[in-house]
This record gives structure tokens, C-alpha cells and sequence, in this order.
């Protein structure tokens, strides 16, 4: 196992486009672990398993019908050999995965798959919501990284197109969903380097945590 940095933080927090920098910066891999469960999300719509149906949705977790992989630019996920990254980003399905989250039987399903992006000799930028407290508890460096709700908000908004008023709504409804869940609820993992990026740039953000990262990896 290579060393690893986590990077938790509500939605629309600037988790991917961070840890994708970072990674590029320290030459390590790095996954998103939202896509785990937008993944599932996705392919238990389309093979319309119901998501109250836990049973069959932890047994959809291993189903080689959809897959994740790593790729320096994205973290990919296909359902029927089909790239369906686009779709997955979609506030609809964040919401579904989001849901399904909740489950303790899919959380544990999933962990495995998402333990083993860490195998191998290079360092992985792991980011969610439970990476730093459950997926990875022993990680080399931990950050929680957030931003005011409007701002996330707005920033995801202009992504996809949508309105910016209905996505404080959504987000609202997904964080409160993601922090009070039983089961690893979305939390500030201990001795871990807080950063509020509403008044930071992309590059003033990684600037910040790598300087972290250095202190903790080397
Ligand atoms: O980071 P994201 O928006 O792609 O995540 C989508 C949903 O997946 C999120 O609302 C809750 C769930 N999730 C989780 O429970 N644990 C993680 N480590 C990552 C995501």
C-alpha cells in the first residue's frame, strides 16, 4: 500500500478538482469516492432495483455490469462497457447516491473496492465524505475541506447548467442527508487540516494543502 491523503468535505466543495491537482503535483494517483456510490446509483436505475431494496443494491456492488476506474483526469464509471461519467454527475443521481448511502450494507460492500484503489507502490488523493475517518483511518495527511453553501452552490450551478437557487435546495437537503446518517456520517476526521476555500482560487486552495501535505509526506 502507498501513502495516502484524504479529502473530505460537503458537496460541491472542490474535493475532485483539488485532489486532482494535488495528485498531479505529488505524481500520485487519486479517486473519488462519490463515484462508488453515483456508480451504483446509476445502475440501480437502470436495471430499475428498487433503492429501498438494500439486499439486491449490496449485491449490485459487485455486479460487473458497472465499473470505476482511475484515470488521471476523471474517476471513470461505465455501466454496460459504456463511459457514463457525464451522467453520473447529474444533482439527480448525487441525490440517489445519497440515499443509498445511508445503508450500512452498501457502505461495506463498497469499502473494499475503495480500500484497494490504495494497492501498489504510488500515493493516492482518496476524497469523500468517510476517507479520512472509515476508508482510510491510518492515511498519511487528512483534510476537511469546505466553502460557504451559497458559493458551493453557485460553483455547481454553473457546471451543470442549473439554477442556482434550486441548487442551495438540493445541496442543503444532500449534506443534511450525508452528516446525520448513522452509519460513517460525513465529519471533520481528527487532527485533520481544515481549509474554508470560499475566498481561495483553485490554485491558492492546493497551494495550502500541499504545503500541509509536505509537512506530514515526504
Ligand atoms: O462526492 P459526491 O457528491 O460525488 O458524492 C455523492 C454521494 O455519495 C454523497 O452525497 C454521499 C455519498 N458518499 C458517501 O456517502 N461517502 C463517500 N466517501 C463519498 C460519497
Amino acid at each position: 500500500m502507498g501513502m495516502v491523503i484524504t479529502i473530505d468535505g460537503p458537496a460541491a466543495s472542490g474535493k475532485s478538482s483539488v485532489s486532482r491537482e494535488l495528485a498531479r503535483r505529488l505524481g500520485w494517483k487519486w479517486v473519488s469516492t462519490g463515484a462508488f456510490y453515483r456508480g451504483l446509483a446509476y445502475a440501480a436505475l437502470q436495471l430499475d432495483v428498487d433503492l429501498d431494496d438494500v439486499q439486491t443494491l449490496a449485491q449490485l456492488t459487485h455486479n460487473p455490469v458497472w465499473s470505476i476506474r482511475l484515470e488521471s483526469e476523471r474517476t471513470k464509471v461505465y455501466f454496460k462497457e459504456e463511459d457514463v461519467t457525464d451522467l453520473i454527475a447529474h444533482e439527480d443521481v448525487g441525490n440517489f447516491a445519497s440515499k443509498i448511502s445511508h445503508y450500512p450494507e452498501v457502505r461495506k460492500a463498497l469499502l473494499e473496492a475503495q480500500r484497494n484503489c490504495s494497492a501498489g507502490p504510488d500515493g493516492l488523493v482518496a476524497e469523500g465524505r468517510d476517507c479520512g475517518t472509515v476508508v482510510f483511518p491510518q492515511a498519511d495527511a487528512k483534510v476537511f475541506l469546505t466553502a460557504s453553501s451559497e458559493h458551493r452552490a453557485a460553483r455547481r450551478a454553473t457546471e451543470l447548467g442549473l439554477d442556482q437557487d434550486d441548487m442551495v435546495k438540493a445541496q442543503k437537503q444532500r449534506d443534511h442527508q450525508d452528516s446525520t446518517r448513522k452509519v460513517a456520517p460525513m465529519a471533520v476526521p481528527e487532527n485533520a487540516f481544515v481549509l474554508d476555500s470560499t475566498e481561495l482560487n483553485l490554485s491558492e486552495v492546493v497551494d495550502k494543502i500541499e504545503a500541509f501535505v509536505r509537512t506530514k509526506v515526504h
